[in-house]
C-alpha cells in the first residue's frame, strides 16, 4: 500500500458508529448535571440557540443482536464560531439515554446527527433594544450558545439573562460562564457591561430566591437593574424550560402586549421546551 493511502487511513478512522463525534471534555457539577464538548463535523453550519439530536448505540436487540441509535434533542452549548460543540445535560438515573451518556469518558464516540433546528435563534425576533433570557435548569443550554455570539451583542443594547434552579449547584454551569465573559479574548469586547445575570434559587437559601415568573410579575427583576416594564416596542423575550415555566412566562409576555414568534414569522418571544413531559419521549429524529 502506498504512503499516500496509508497516510488517508491514519488521518481518517471509519467512525464505528454513524455520525460519530468524539468527545473532547467532560464537567461534572453534581448528581444530576454535566457538560461535555465533541469534535464538530466540519460540514455542521447552524444558528447560535438551535439543537441536534444526539445520542449512543443502544442495547443490542435479544433477537436480532441489532443495535439502534438511541437519540435525543439537545441545544448546542456552544456559539456558532466554535471549533467544537458543547452540550449541557441531565442525568435522569433510569433515562434510557442519559442512565449511559453521563458515564461517557474523554475519546469515547457519540452519534450527532448534523441537522440543527430550533426557534431560540435571533431571526425568529423582530429588531428590538433589550433581550431577555428566561430559562430553568437545563434550559440554559441554548443561551449558554446565544450569550456567546457576538452578533447578540450587535442586536441589542441589553441581554438580561435569568436562570432560576432548585439548588445552588445548579446554578455553577451558568454563573463560571457568565463569570469568564468579560475577559474572554474573542467574545468579551462585544459582551462589554451589555449583559446582565439574575440567577435564582427557590429550595436552597441563596442570594437571590424565588420563581422568575413571580420576580417578573412583581418587577422585582426590573427594579435590580433599573429597566421599565415589558414593553413590545423595546423588549424581546426567549423562554426555555418545562412546559409549566414555558406557559406561565408566555402569559406574562401576552399580558405585556408581546405576541409570540417563530422561524418562519419572527415577533416579540419565542419559546421551546428544555425537556419532553414526565414519562413522556419525543421522536425529533429526521
Ligand atoms: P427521557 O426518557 O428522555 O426523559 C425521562 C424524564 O426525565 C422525562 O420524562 C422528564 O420528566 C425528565 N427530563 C428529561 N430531560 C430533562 C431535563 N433536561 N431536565 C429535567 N428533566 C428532564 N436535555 C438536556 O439535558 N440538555 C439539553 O440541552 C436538552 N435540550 C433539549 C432540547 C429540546 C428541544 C428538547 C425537546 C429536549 C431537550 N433535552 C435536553 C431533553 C433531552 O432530549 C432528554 O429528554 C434527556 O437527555 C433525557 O434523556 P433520557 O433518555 O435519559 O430520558
Ligand atoms: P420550584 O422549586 O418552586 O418548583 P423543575 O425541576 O420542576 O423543572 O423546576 C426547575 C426550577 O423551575 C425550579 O426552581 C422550579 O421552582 C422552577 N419552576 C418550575 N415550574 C415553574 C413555573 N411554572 N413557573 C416558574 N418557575 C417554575
Amino acid at each position: 500500500m502506498s504512503n499516500r493511502i496509508l497516510d488517508m487511513i491514519e488521518a481518517e478512522p471509519v467512525p464505528v458508529i454513524p455520525d460519530a463525534q468524539t468527545v473532547t471534555s467532560i464537567t461534572h457539577y453534581n448528581d444530576w448535571l454535566f457538560s461535555f464538548r465533541v469534535t464538530r463535523p466540519q460540514s455542521l453550519r447552524f444558528r447560535s440557540g438551535e439543537f441536534v439530536m444526539i445520542g449512543l448505540m443502544g442495547d443490542p436487540d435479544p433477537e436480532t443482536s441489532k443495535q439502534k441509535p438511541l437519540l435525543r434533542a439537545y441545544s448546542i452549548a456552544s456559539p456558532n464560531w466554535d471549533e467544537e460543540l458543547e452540550f449541557y445535560s441531565i442525568k435522569v438515573q433510569d433515562g434510557p439515554l442519559t442512565s449511559k451518556l453521563q458515564h461517557i469518558k474523554v475519546g469515547d464516540e457519540i452519534i450527532l446527527r448534523p441537522k440543527p433546528v430550533g426557534t431560540l435563534v435571533l431571526d425568529a425576533l423582530l429588531p428590538g433594544n433589550r433581550i431577555y433570557f428566561v430559562c430553568t435548569g437545563t434550559g440554559i443550554a441554548p443561551f449558554a450558545s446565544l450569550i456567546r455570539d457576538p452578533e447578540l451583542y450587535e442586536k441589542y443594547d441589553e441581554v438580561i439573562l435569568t436562570h432560576t434552579c432548585r439548588y445552588i449547584s445548579e446554578l455553577t454551569y451558568g454563573a463560571d460562564l457568565v463569570a469568564n465573559l468579560a475577559d474572554d479574548p474573542l467574545i468579551g469586547e462585544f459582551v462589554g457591561n451589555k449583559l446582565k445575570y439574575y440567577a435564582t434559587t427557590t429550595r436552597e437559601k441563596s442570594l437571590r430566591m424565588g420563581r422568575v415568573t413571580d420576580l417578573l410579575r412583581n418587577g422585582n427583576i426590573a427594579k435590580e437593574f433599573g429597566l421599565p416594564p415589558l414593553d413590545p416596542k423595546t423588549d424581546r423575550l426567549m423562554v426555555c424550560g418545562s412546559m409549566a415555566l414555558n406557559l406561565d412566562v408566555k402569559d406574562i409576555c401576552e399580558s405585556s402586549g408581546l405576541t409570540e414568534g417563530s422561524n418562519s414569522m419572527p415577533a416579540e418571544f419565542v419559546v421551546e421546551k428544555a425537556f419532553v413531559g414526565e414519562g413522556v419521549t419525543e421522536n425529533f429524529d429526521a
